[in-house]
């Protein structure tokens, strides 16, 4: 035999010279749940190790991260039901949670990254991304709800704002918005090939976020499709998106890949709440390693072509890295 590919394979040090992808702490944006109060810390139920923050309590959860290596945050607000209305109002009042969180965040810790969430779900009496009128989710009036949100945060300090709702346009009309306002350092991480996903399930219960009725299927993709994805893309880009993501990601390598061989922007990964919990679920049982399947998994979003990975796992692995 001429050719034995296991020669690269026999010891430690000359498979770790053949690894082709390896990750860092760099990589990462790690979402952080946020509520009301004070001196608040509770664990969400369906993801073991993850929990929601107050805004004081918070800070110690980056300080905590940042320590470890990592930079970037992607903070979510679980927003009291009193303050949700039809037009998600509470996404674009100054003083409220999230945007005072920002704040706070960057006052003690200016030099990490902020990616913010545009999306009006959080918000939402309907518990949908967008306006709802008779059952339908109106496209171009949510727009200027996304746009004031935009604003708000990047008001705020948000380094890269993150639209999540898969409405039409909506790249374009925030950029318009922020340059109009004198933002035009504001980065937009566009939620490109975001699919209606049964992985979403532990998110909506951190936020208390599901749609009071029907699905996202009208403007999430369809999980059948993959040329669709390049269609967003397309749009993103003329649009002036700086990054493209891909969400889930574990369901949807072939998507990562897609969308790495035809942009020259960073890609990246949303690796989702189901995601984490089912790994989490099957580690408590001792099913499987959760740890191993950590690894495995975030390594495989990365060969598939991601550069940038949105993770639960994220502190997690950090300390993993330095053990
Ligand atoms: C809301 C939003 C969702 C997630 C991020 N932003 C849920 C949804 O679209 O219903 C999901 C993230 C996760 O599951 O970890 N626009």
């Amino acid at each position: 035999m001429n050719r034995r590919p296991r020669r690269n394979r026999q010891t430690e040090a000359i498979r770790n010279m053949v690894q082709e992808t390896s990750l860092s702490t760099h990589d990462f944006i790690y979402p952080l749940f946020l509520i009301e109060g004070q001196n608040q810390r509770i664990e969400v139920a369906s993801m073991p190790g993850i929990n929601r923050f107050s805004v004081d309590t918070v800070l110690d959860e980056v300080a905590a991260c940042v320590e470890l290596g990592v930079k970037a945050f992607a903070p979510f607000p679980a927003v009291p039901e009193q303050y949700k209305d039809k037009f998600a109002t509470e996404s674009y009042n100054p003083e409220g949670l999230f945007p005072s969180a920002i704040r706070e965040i960057k006052k003690n810790f200016p030099d990490v990254a902020l990616i913010t969430d545009i999306a009006m779900d959080p918000y939402s009496s309907d518990g949908h991304d967008g306006i709802v009128e008779n059952g339908e989710i109106l496209n171009d009036a949510t727009l200027e709800v996304l746009g004031k949100m935009a604003l708000v945060q990047a008001q705020a300090g948000a380094d890269i704002v993150a639209p999540s709702d898969m409405m039409d346009g909506r790249v374009g009309h925030i950029r318009r918005v922020l340059d109009e306002h004198g933002f035009t350092k504001v980065g937009i991480m566009a939620y490109t090939a975001k699919y209606a996903s049964a992985f979403y399930g532990p998110f909506r219960d951190a936020l208390d976020s599901a749609p009071k009725a029907g699905d996202k299927k009208t403007y999430q993709m369809n999980y059948a499709n993959s040329r669709e994805a390049l269609i967003e893309a397309e749009l993103d880009t003329a649009e002036g998106a700086d990054y493209l993501m891909v969400k889930p990601a574990l369901s949807y390598l072939d998507v990562i890949k897609l969308l790495r061989d035809n942009s020259n922007l960073p890609i990246a990964a949303y690796n989702v709440s189901g995601e984490y919990a089912m790994v989490k679920a099957a580690a408590q049982k001792g099913w499987i390693d959760g740890e191993k399947i950590m690894v495995e998994t975030l390594t495989s979003i990365k060969r598939a072509g991601a550069d940038i990975i949105l993770s639960y796992f994220a502190k997690e692995f950090a300390q993993y890295l330095k053990k």
